[in-house]
């Protein structure tokens, strides 16, 4: 029976790139899309750029450029990441859009209708000098229980405690550096309280979650549901509220009824009926695909709005864990945290593909990108068995019956392989796409002992083993091509090559229960690579490259880091003339502690300047030394003379080290 499937992943942040933990998710449901496709059925596979919030709006600002640029313009990379990958979307639309906001209203509309919305005046940290209210990861200060600093507002990193922003001891905006103060604003809510009977009975039905995800939802019904603050106040980059002028959706309101929208946007376009996917007597499915970090969102709140505003709810949510590269987080210092775009520079996307399949199953545990063991397994499974089976039998086919395979084949092998087809797709189905793995390598291997026990290379130099020798390349070919009916989820782009080599339609999973018999097939043309280390290499220390400098301060750095101060104009900048000075002398001064005195060359003048850096530096180090000095700061009387400048100097609780230009800057040129 043909069945009508929609699948959804995640909707990807519009301010950052696709990067290999992302791919695990946009693989895993991709891999499950391009099965049921391969059974017949009729799937939908939507997703979308997730566009609001206030991160994308100060990205933006921060870019110079208009947040419909900005989203318009990762658009474009996050789709062709996903296409390198061969992520085969139906439509990958945008939550800045106008079927978005029409679901988003006629939601919000239906819920408020059901007495399910309710408002309230709440007090926030706001940012004087930004004008802004402050979303909880926008607030550093000290932890209230550990005293870490710069620790967000939410909870602490050192010490693992969670907290209001108002807790933190001396806060500071990220934004703009000031001391956020307490303001009152009116916000929206939704009573998730008044669903918790429903919710409860949602997930008693089997197959909605997880094992690991309903021991969560468990904990969450334990703590109680409180209301779920779904507004935000202007400025903020969203759908503003209907009748209520300066507040907008909360990003994560809009975000999920982007599924809604991408798909509205596909069955417009093909003209599909869409009320026969979302309405309460649907009879399709619906799967959600998420990282296990966003499982309150989609197991309770998207639910609960869509029960109580008249939709279906979804026939089940597939939560995944996060990736691990090498047993560790991703890392920028350490080259880990590897882009999209990067892998693609030097890898193949097929082999990520099929390692990701290798290691993957239907619980919501991490997954470890192991660098070692991915060369190792691909290199030995996917080119050593796999891919050998076409390169060995298709010469002789070519070169001694002119492409032309066996009209009959009695073949206990390829009858074992097609009684495969059954098990191989119910692992599929059930996302245990590692025993899938495991269960067609096992029959690769039983193909390569084949091989190894009919030796076609030894018949072809046989008198009169002809026949024999058309069979067994014959049974090899068709061994490939069963092969590969089961590894096409997995690869594929190979697989179509392999289609083409095999001169066949592209194959269905029905395929698997006929032969390839007195069919002409193609030249072989080599398929696959084996993975050189040295690629990786590359791509790791590219990733380093380029990403390591702003790594660095992320980790756990031991100095203070403290908040960066108003922006200013280039303007005000320009005012301060910076100049490269050479220390012509130096000196200790009498009776000061903490200065020495420096003879300051600008090309044309001198200049006696008193600095405070005796106790990072010894005079005689100094001379001769190249420096950065503020050449039109007001003279200053001091105790010991006129101080006629001030040389820069980086510094706080970590040490203190004057600026040095590289070599080749003189004395009296202008820094800017
Ligand atoms: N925008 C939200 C989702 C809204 S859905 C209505 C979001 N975006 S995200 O870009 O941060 O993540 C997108 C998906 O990628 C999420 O399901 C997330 O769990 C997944 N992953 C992001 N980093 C990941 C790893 N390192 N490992 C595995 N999956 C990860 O969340
Ligand atoms: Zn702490």
């Amino acid at each position: 029976m043909s069945r009508k499937i929609l699948v959804t992943s995640a909707l990807p942040y519009a301010n950052g790139a696709i990067h290999l933990g992302h791919l695990v998710e946009y693989i895993q449901t991709d891999i499950w899309v391009r099965f049921q496709k391969m059974r017949g059925h009729t799937c939908h596979y939507v997703c979308a750029d997730d566009t609001h919030g206030t991160p994308i709006m100060l990205r933006a600002e921060k870019e110079g450029i208009t947040p419909e640029t900005l989203i318009e313009r990762v658009h474009g990379e996050h789709l062709r990441d996903f296409t390198g990958f061969h992520v085969g979307f139906d439509n990958y639309y945008s939550t800045n859009s106008e079927e978005n906001r029409q679901f988003s209203y006629r939601i919000y509309d239906a819920l408020k209708k059901d007495g399910k919305i309710v408002s309230r005046t709440i007090s926030q940290l706001y940012d004087p000098v930004k004008n802004m209210f402050l979303p909880d990861r926008f607030v550093k200060g000290e932890c209230p229980k550990c005293g870490a600093k710069d620790q967000y507002g939410d909870n602490c990193e050192v010490c693992g405690t969670t907290y209001q922003p108002t807790e933190l001891k001396n806060p500071y905006s990220v934004v703009s550096g000031a001391t956020p103060e307490l303001r009152d604003s009116e916000h929206y809510f939704f009573k998730l309280g008044d669903c918790e009977a429903f919710l409860k009975e949602w997930v008693k039905t089997p197959g909605k979650l997880q094992e690991g995800a309903a021991n969560k939802m468990q904990e969450w019904f334990e703590a109680g549901l409180n209301d779920w603050d779904i507004s935000r106040d202007a400025p903020y980059f969203g759908f503003e509220i209907p009748d209520a002028p300066g507040k907008y959706f909360y990003v994560w309101l809009d975000a999920p009824v982007g599924y809604m929208a991408s798909h509205k946007n596909l069955c417009d376009r093909l003209g599909l009926d869409f009320d026969s996917y979302w309405s309460k007597d649907s009879e399709a499915e619906l799967y959600h695909f998420i990282g296990k970090d966003i499982l309150y969102f989609h197991a309770l709140f998207w639910p609960a709005m869509l029960e109580y505003a008249g939709y279906r709810t979804p026939t089940a949510i597939n939560a995944h864990g996060f990736l691990t590269v090498d047993g560790a987080k991703m890392s920028k210092s350490r080259g880990t945290f590897i882009t999209a775009e990067s892998y693609l520079r030097h890898l193949n996307p097929e082999w990520l593909r099929y390692y990701y399949a290798a290691k993957l199953n239907a619980s919501i545990e991490d997954t470890d990108l192991n660098l070692d063991d991915f060369v190792a397994r691909v290199n030995s499974d996917l080119i050593g068995k796999y891919i050998n089976i076409a390169s060995r039998a298709a010469g002789f086919i070519s070169k001694r019956f002119g492409g032309e395979l066996s009209r009959e084949l009695n073949s206990p092998l390829l009858a074992k392989l097609q009684a495969a087809a059954e098990g191989i797709a119910a692992s599929f189905e059930a996302r245990e796409y590692s025993r899938a793995v495991r269960d067609i390598m096992a029959l690769t291997d039983e193909v390569n002992q084949y091989v190894d026990q009919n030796k076609p290379w030894e018949l072809a130099k046989q008198e009169g083993q002809d026949a024999l020798l058309q069979e067994v390349c014959s049974v090899l070919i068709n061994a490939f091509r069963l092969l590969t009916i089961y590894l096409k989820p997995v690869l594929p782009k190979l697989a179509a090559d392999v289609e083409a080599f095999l001169n066949v339609a592209p194959l269905g999973w029905a395929d698997a229960a006929t032969l390839l018999l007195g069919h002409a097939i193609n030249p072989y043309q080599h398929l696959m690579t084996r993975i050189d280390p040295k690629q990786i290499e590359a791509m790791v220390e590219e990733n380093k490259e380029s990403l390591a400098p702003a790594a660095a301060p992320v980790a756990a750095p031991d100095y203070e880091i403290p908040p960066i101060t108003e922006t200013i104009s280039i303007d005000d900048f320009m005012k301060v003339d910076l100049r490269i000075a050479r220390i012509a002398n130096a000196q200790h001064v009498e009776g000061a502690e903490k200065l020495l005195q420096l003879t300051l060359d600008l090309g044309t003048e001198t200049r006696n300047v008193f600095a405070g850096i005796k106790s990072a530096y010894k005079p005689e180090d100094l001379i001769g030394k190249h420096t950065v000095m503020v050449a039109n700061l007001a003279p200053r009387k001091m105790k010991f003379g006129m101080s006629e400048g001030m040389v820069l100097a980086a510094g706080g609780d970590g040490g203190l080290y004057i600026l040095e230009p590289h070599a080749g800057a003189k004395p009296g040129m202008r820094v800017k």
